[in-house]
């Protein structure tokens, strides 16, 4: 047991018990063969500890436990309200321990602190809005004739497989545990490979506010390995997953053959159209928040920035100025910092190779694309902000996913062209628009192709309403009273109220 737990000292002063196994049927144990997976500080490039990897094996003994956990009358007999209080439970102990959370999310994604606090919000939210949904999912009777009486129960769909990314590691199992919970179902979940640590301190937490062995098994574990294996294992009814769109469709393909219940959120280069009329101080804070945010790793980035022509200078100029001002790249624990390092060594290569394929492209480099020179001690995988002025349709800056600080900015006339050039991408996650005339807004948001569209904003998500995308941006719907459809089946009953007495 203390082999599976190690003493962190974080460069904040913040000291905790690490766990480093995996958590099956609330306890810690070892993989099956010993092998382990490294967390690295992307701020330093030093390995912090290093984490158990679940085998196949492993992943098995997961799932049977969740199985087992799901027909158990221990978990069946936690009604609504009851798995409503264990939920809000949770939330409670996340917030009181907001500081230890955040802290492991800035050492081991290196996304700045304060940031890290906003992450831990949202997941002591989700559980106390998920947990306020829990009693409240039920079905419907339906009128069919004096000689029948109908009705639908929504009933969990049972053991869950989730698998999440990197980019906010809590954040994302919160929106997957949540409506899974609340709904009645029982989990295995898979953290990223870059980011292990935080959600084995809050399995922890998990026990402390009373769930049932079983119900939430985590486990650490290569995706080619263990994800794989959690998708293919016949005992899983759903599998839900947050990555990149490669990924997903082998995700697609590996749940086929069991046919599984499956939610995808996956990849975007989502679009912000910034019209004439547009209050260019308002557009410039939001193009920056939109894509240069947590180090640019959002799935939703408006990472494509098209501007009429006629404010196309006066915004690119605002918005360089801006970004230079705001975007303070440092140490994840500095106050002053806005801008930590890329979350691994491979994001950091893939967006300077970016930076050189922009160049290689002739296209106009207005800042960055290079490994920021004020990076702290000369280590950790910090990049300069980058914006690319008039991308081409053409070229790979503007047409793939980059998922680091890198905007590029293209110029349009008329707003049936932006419209055409906003929806000109095989993705469909998010979308943006500023104007001051409310007719064209809402106009444009109609005809937008993405399962979210913000006006005169970009990015501000909130856990109430539903997020998800279409085309190659993903299936179904998280957040919301959408998620938990996602989570629930609807079972129909036929009551036949005309007995035949004789035959
Ligand atoms: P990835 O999609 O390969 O990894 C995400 C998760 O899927 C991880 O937990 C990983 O272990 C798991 N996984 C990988 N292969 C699997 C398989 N065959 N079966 C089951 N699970 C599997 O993403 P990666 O390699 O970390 O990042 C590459 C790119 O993906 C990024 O540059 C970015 O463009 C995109 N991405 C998008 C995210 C989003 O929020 N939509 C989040 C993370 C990455
Ligand atoms: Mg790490």
């Amino acid at each position: 047991m203390s082999s599976l737990t190690q003493t962190i000292n974080a460069p904040n002063g913040v000291s905790y018990q690490q766990p480093t196994g995996l958590f099956i049927n609330n306890e810690w144990v070892p993989s099956s063969t010993g092998q382990k997976l490294p967390s690295i500080n992307p701020a330093t490039e030093e390995e912090i500890t290093s984490v158990h990897a679940a085998t196949a094996q492993d992943v098995d003994k997961a799932v049977r436990a969740a199985r087992a956990a799901f027909e158990g009358d221990e978990w069946q007999s936690v009604v609504g309200t009851a798995r409503g209080k264990l939920m809000l439970k949770v939330a409670d102990l996340v917030e009181s321990q907001q500081h230890v959370l955040a802290t492991i999310e800035a050492l081991d994604n290196g996304k700045p602190y304060s940031q890290a606090l906003g992450d831990i919000e949202e997941v002591f939210s989700v559980f106390r809005y998920y947990g306020g949904w829990a009693d409240k999912t039920y079905g419907q009777t339906i009128e069919t004739g004096r000689h029948k009486f109908t009705y639908t129960v929504r009933e969990p769909i049972g053991v869950c497989g989730q698998i999440i990314p990197w980019n906010y590691p809590l954040g994302m199992a919160a929106w997957k545990l949540g409506p899974a919970l609340a709904c009645g179902n029982t989990v295995v979940i898979k953290a990223a490979e870059q980011t292990p640590l935080s959600i084995l301190y809050f399995a922890n937490i998990l026990v402390e506010a009373g769930f049932p062995p079983g119900v939430v098994n985590i486990i650490n574990g290569y995706g080619s390995e263990a994800g794989s294996a959690l998708v293919q294992h016949p005992e899983v009814d759903k599998v839900a997953f947050t990555g990149s769109t490669p990924t997903g469709k082998q995700i697609m393909r590996l749940a086929s053959d069991t046919m599984k219940n499956i939610t995808l959120e996956t990849g975007g280069k989502s679009p912000l159209v910034i019209f004439d009329d547009a209050q260019i101080p308002n557009a410039v804070k939001w193009a920056h928040y939109g894509v240069m945010g947590n180090m640019g790793q959002i799935c939703t980035a408006t990472s494509r920035i098209f501007v009429h022509e006629k404010i196309f200078d006066a915004f690119a100029r605002a918005f360089k100025q801006y970004v230079a001002k705001t975007q303070v790249i440092g140490c994840p624990f500095d106050e002053k910092t806005y801008q930590g390092p890329q979350v691994s060594k491979a994001q950091f290569e893939k967006i300077l190779e970016y930076g050189r394929i922009a160049e290689q492209e002739g296209a106009t480099i207005l800042a960055g694309g290079k490994i920021a020179e004020s990076r702290p001690n000369d280590k950790g995988f910090f990049v300069e902000p980058t914006i690319i002025s008039d991308a081409q349709p053409h070229m790979r800056v503007y047409k793939e996913e980059i998922f680091g600080p890198f905007a590029v900015l293209v110029k349009f006339s008329t707003e049936t062209e932006a419209i055409r050039l906003a929806n000109g991408t095989e993705y469909g996650l998010a979308a943006a628009v500023c104007t001051s005339d409310i007719t064209r807004a809402h106009r444009v948001a109609n005809k937008l192709k993405a399962g979210m569209v913000w006006i005169n904003s970009s990015n501000n998500s909130d856990f109430r309403v539903p997020f998800g995308g279409v085309k190659q941006s993903g299936i179904g719907r998280e957040l919301g009273q959408a998620g938990l459809e996602a989570y629930s089946q609807l079972k129909s009953v036929h009551l036949n109220l005309q007995l035949t007495e004789q035959i």
